[in-house]
């Protein structure tokens, strides 16, 4: 194997840490972990380092403080703000938690699954399936990022409005210090006030305290009943009151509650040309409605869905009749957003206001691009029911892709602007990654930098994790 750009001592001190198998050091071996899911951001390393088990990851951190190297962890790289990808290239180590992907423990009786943080989010919810429970974490990567990365970043996606975010389902972290110290912090309780909770200090922070080698989570009882419809209204504002109407109507039993601007119907059938849209109007919302006793969902969706077709509120509405019709109208929503990465690079953000606020924001944001920036295309769709919206612009076709970026920068910075204006924020699931560290820390008061800068330089006093994310430079943090 030709190896370029490391040393030779260093390559060797990594193999001892990890074994010859645990590094990746070549280019053509390292391209897949320096390439994120959309293409957008390619980074540089100067190895990919996968360690197997929570030793070896003990081992990688007392190393790379000792050699003064930089350490990227990396779940399924599916982060979309360059998180786990170097794109400065400061020449440090991509860590990969895939070969730490075992279940450790099943405790239906508790509620409780304990698992390696390179599990796949699909594998987890499947074994809590098989004891009849649920994990609800659920986001279209799931298929390929890792519990690991959904605790650094906080994940949320469509089941947010009934179970929370990832930091509200986790019980309990286990994370390698950047000295290489283990802190492990499970207990199986679901009560514990002896002072700070230190696990919530690790989720959300995108790899720059520690590495997460190990996650405990809260299971549900599985749905025994799930109703699904797809609805068709004529203005976002109507949108909105149907999911007021909606919470209060279930007993609060919605399980998702997502809008989709019509034009993105286009964009999943990019990916799928059998798509039919169940409705014409203008806005669309997905509707899921859970519970896992004997509840009549079904009678509950119905009448409610006709009372708000009779006052005008609602302009059409399908009700699945099985789970493959289900299945198809989320097909929709995962399928939209992959039809966007297929039309390459475009201004992608995950704001989030005040869930009364999500008309002002997308008409808002909708005039910004009409005046400013014409011939891009809008695409408003997200997770209503958590004031959480997806509003991504697509470039004009044909647009070359450095104009292209160099337009998306200034869209970018006008919806912040408005976000701001409403009192959101420019991140309500992603995190900030690589893509939105300035705004982020100039968006800070002081005392949040300097409790912040605090944290950072008390767990991490070498400023070895993940830098460059989150935080702008190393520099701020000597
Ligand atoms: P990565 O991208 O590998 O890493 C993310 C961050 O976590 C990086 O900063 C990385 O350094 C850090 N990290 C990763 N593993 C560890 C670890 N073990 N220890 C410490 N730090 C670590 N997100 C949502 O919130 N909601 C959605 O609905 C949603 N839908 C998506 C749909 C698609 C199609 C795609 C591609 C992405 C979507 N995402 C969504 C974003 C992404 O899937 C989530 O943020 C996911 O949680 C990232 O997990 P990952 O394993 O891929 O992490
Ligand atoms: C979604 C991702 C992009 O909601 O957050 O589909
Ligand atoms: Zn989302």
């Amino acid at each position: 194997m030709t190896v370029h750009g490391i040393p030779p001592e260093i390559l060797n001190a990594l193999e001892g840490a990890v074994g010859q198998s645990g590094v990746t050091a070549d280019a053509a071996g390292m391209a897949k972990y320096l390439l994120d899911w959309s293409g957008d951001h390619r980074g540089g390393a100067l190895a990919v380092l996968k360690p197997a088990s929570v030793s070896e990851v003990q081992a990688v951190a007392r190393l790379c403080g000792t050699l003064g190297l930089g350490i990227i962890p990396q779940g399924g790289n599916t982060g979309l703000v360059a998180g786990a990808i170097d794109i400065d290239s400061r020449g440090a180590v991509v860590v990969s938690l895939e070969r730490l992907n075992g279940i450790r423990l099943v405790d239906a009786d508790n509620f409780v699954l304990q698992v390696d943080a390179g599990c796949i989010l699909q594998h987890i919810k499947d074994a809590a399936e098989a004891e009849d429970c649920l994990f609800p974490l659920a986001l279209g990567a799931q298929g390929s990022c890792q519990i690991g990365g959904n605790a650094a970043s906080n994940a949320g996606g469509t089941n947010v409005l009934r179970y929370g975010m990832a930091r509200d389902i986790i019980l309990g972290l286990e994370v390698v210090l950047p000295d290489g110290e283990l802190w492990s912090g499970f207990s199986g309780l679901r009560k514990d006030n002896r002072g700070y909770d230190l696990k919530q200090l690790f989720i959300g922070s995108e790899g720059t305290l520690g590495i997460i080698t190990g996650v405990e989570l809260k299971l549900f009882p599985k749905p025994a009943r799930v109703e699904t419809a797809y609805v068709g209204l004529v203005s976002f504002e109507a949108a909105i009151t149907l999911f007021r109407q909606a919470r209060r109507a279930s007993s609060d039993l919605i399980s998702a509650f997502e809008i989709i601007g019509s034009e993105c119907i286009a964009l999943a059938r990019l990916i799928d040309a059998n798509i039919v849209s169940p409705v014409e109007a203008p806005v669309h919302v997905l509707i899921e409605l859970s519970a896992s006793a004997t509840v009549d969902l079904r009678s509950m969706l119905v009448d409610f869905l006709a009372g708000a077709i009779e006052s005008g509120l609602v302009a059409e509405a399908v009700l699945a009749e099985s789970v493959a019709q289900a299945r198809a109208f989320w097909a929709i929503r995962e399928g939209l957003v992959e039809g966007q990465a297929r039309r390459g690079y475009h201004v992608r953000t995950d704001l989030a206001v005040r869930i009364s606020d999500i008309p002002a924001l997308i008409d808002q944001a909708r005039q910004l691009v009409a005046l400013e920036h014409p011939g891009w295309l809008p695409q408003a769709y997200g997770h209503a029911g958590d004031g959480n919206i997806h509003f991504n612009v697509l470039p004009p076709l044909g647009l070359a892709e450095g104009e292209a970026r160099a337009q998306g920068a200034e869209i970018t910075a006008g919806l912040y602007q408005i976000v701001g204006a409403l009192g959101g924020s420019i991140s309500a699931e992603h995190g900030i990654g690589r893509t939105r560290h300035r705004t982020f820390w100039a968006g800070l008061a002081p005392a949040h930098r300097r409790l912040v800068t605090a944290l950072k330089t008390t767990i991490d006093p070498q400023g070895l994790m993940n830098p460059g994310c989150l935080l702008p430079s190393t520099e701020t943090f000597p």
